[in-house]
C-alpha cells in the first residue's frame, strides 16, 4: 500500500472533510500517512490525529519558518511528547533561506535545527528535514551534529544530483512528491533517475505541492498515484513495484514492522 511520508492534514484546508477523507484512505490504497507538526499548535493537532486515525502516524517538530513564537522551553515540551506511541520521527525541522536571509533569522533557524537533531539522536528517532535554498548549511549541520546516527529523510528534495549524492552518501532518504510530475522539473527527474530505489520515499506535503494534472488544487494522499507513475516511468518499473519498494523503505526509515 502507498505510504505518504509527509503530509499536513491538520491544515485548515482539511477542516471541512478531514474525517471522511482520512477514514476513506485505506479503502483507496493509502495504507500509511505521516502527519508532521510545524509549531506547537500543529504538533498538538498531530497528537490528536494519531489517536483518532489508525493509519496516521506522527512527527513532531519546529519548522524553520514557524519559529516566531517558539521559546527554548518548547524543546522540553517537544521531548516529552516525542515519547507518545505512534510518534515515529522528529520533524518538520530544517533550514529555509527563501524568505528572509537576515543573520538573526538564520541563527535562530540553525539553533533549532541543531538542537532538534540532538534531541532526535537522544530519542532514537529519525528526522524529517525541510531544506530550501540552504543546501550547504543543511548538509554542514547534519554532518557537524552526526545526524547519520539517527538517520532521516530530506523531504521534497529540491536540489540537483550533486547534492543528492552528498545526502545519500550519509545514509539519508530523499522524499519525492508532486514536483516530479511537473514538465519543468528536469532537476528532480535527474535525481530520481540517479538515485537508488532503496532510498526513495514518496510524499504529498498535502495540502501543498499538488501533482499534475491537478496542480493548483488542494493536494491529498489520493493523488500519490500520479507521483508513483512518474517515478515508474523514469525508472522503467511497474508502478506497483514502486509502491511496494517505497512502502518498505518508509517502514525501515520510521522503524515500523514490515
Ligand atoms: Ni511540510
Amino acid at each position: 500500500m502507498i505510504f505518504d511520508t509527509h503530509a499536513h492534514y491538520h491544515d485548515e484546508q482539511f477542516d471541512e472533510d478531514r474525517e471522511n477523507l482520512l477514514d476513506s484512505m485505506e479503502s483507496r490504497g493509502i495504507g500509511y500517512i505521516l502527519n508532521l507538526g510545524t509549531e506547537k499548535n500543529s504538533n498538538r493537532l498531530t497528537l490528536g490525529m494519531i489517536k483518532r486515525f489508525p493509519r496516521v502516524y506522527g512527527a513532531l517538530g519546529f519548522h524553520p519558518t514557524d519559529l516566531s513564537e517558539a521559546s527554548k522551553e518548547d524543546l522540553d515540551w517537544l521531548k516529552k511528547y516525542l515519547m507518545t506511541p505512534k510518534v515515529v520521527a522528529v520533524g518538520e525541522i530544517g533550514l529555509d533561506y527563501y524568505w528572509n536571509e537576515n543573520d538573526d533569522v538564520k541563527k535562530k533557524q540553525m539553533w533549532w535545527f541543531a538542537n532538534q537533531i540532538e534531541l532526535a539522536k537522544e530519542m532514537e528517532l529519525p528526522i524529517c528535514v525541510h531544506s530550501r535554498d540552504a543546501a550547504k548549511d543543511t548538509l554542514d549541520t547534519l554532518v557537524d551534529h552526526h545526524a547519520e546516527e539517527c538517520g532521516g529523510v530530506i523531504h521534497c528534495f529540491s536540489y540537483g544530483v550533486d547534492m543528492a549524492r552528498e545526502f545519500l552518501n550519509r545514509g539519508f532518504y530523499l522524499g519525492i512528491g508532486g514536483v516530479v510530475t511537473f514538465k519543468n522539473s528536469k532537476h528532480i527527474k535527474e535525481v530520481v533517475e540517479y538515485m537508488p530505489m532503496d532510498r526513495l520515499v514518496i510524499e504529498t506535503d498535502a495540502p501543498y505541492m499538488t501533482p499534475e494534472p491537478h496542480r493548483g488544487k488542494r493536494n491529498s494522499s489520493l493523488y500519490l498515484p500520479y507521483v508513483v507513475t512518474a517515478i515508474a516511468e523514469i525508472k522503467g518499473m511497474d508502478p506497483n513495484e514502486v509502491i511496494q519498494i517505497t512502502e518498505k523503505n518508509a517502514k525501515e526509515l520510521f522503524k515500523l514492522a514490515q
